[in-house]
């Protein structure tokens, strides 16, 4: 008897703290699955390449989507909409300067006062991953 009982207070007390904690996976950053979007090449490109894109777009819409919600959606909110722990993302706008401020931000993250905010996805992420993320994001209705 004490023994189950052991037993019991074991998986209760012990593992299920452990498998909640370790079940988070959406706390590490996810690699993205970008096939099915044309290599970029090594040098970062200035503004997104599918925002125009009659053929990519709706490609980088559907990559961005998995991007975004398993490794910015925790801090920016399920399709886009903040509950206020970070930036809504969708009241940046689309041009060429918020693009630069973008990637700047998704490859750098963001430490304020000495605290980490947001983390950097550099070399976490590759550049088709961060664009299809953007196009994503754009995609939302604001
Ligand atoms: C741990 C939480 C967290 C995660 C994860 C996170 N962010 Fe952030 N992000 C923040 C916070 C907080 C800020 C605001 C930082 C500040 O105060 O300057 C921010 C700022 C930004 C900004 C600048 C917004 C603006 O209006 O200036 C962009 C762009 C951005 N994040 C994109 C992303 C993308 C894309 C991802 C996923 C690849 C992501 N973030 C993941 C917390 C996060």
């Amino acid at each position: 008897m004490r023994f189950r009982a052991f037993i019991g207070a074991f998986l209760v007390f012990v593992l299920l703290p452990a498998a909640v904690v370790y079940g988070h996976g959406d706390a590490a950053p996810q690699p993205v699955d970008t096939t099915g979007l044309p290599p970029l090449g090594d040098a970062w490109v200035a503004s997104n390449p599918y925002r125009n894109d009659a053929k990519l777009h709706d490609t980088a819409v559907e990559i961005g989507s998995r991007g975004y919600n398993s490794n910015c959606a925790r801090c920016h909110g399920l399709e886009v909409k903040s509950g206020g722990m970070a930036p809504d993302l969708r009241e940046l706008g689309e041009g060429e300067t918020e693009d630069a401020w973008f990637i700047t931000r998704v490859l750098n993250g963001a430490t304020v006062g000495g605290r980490q905010k947001m983390p950097p996805f550099h070399g976490l992420l590759n550049q088709e991953a961060i664009w299809a993320i953007r196009t994503y994001i754009d995609a939302q209705p604001n």
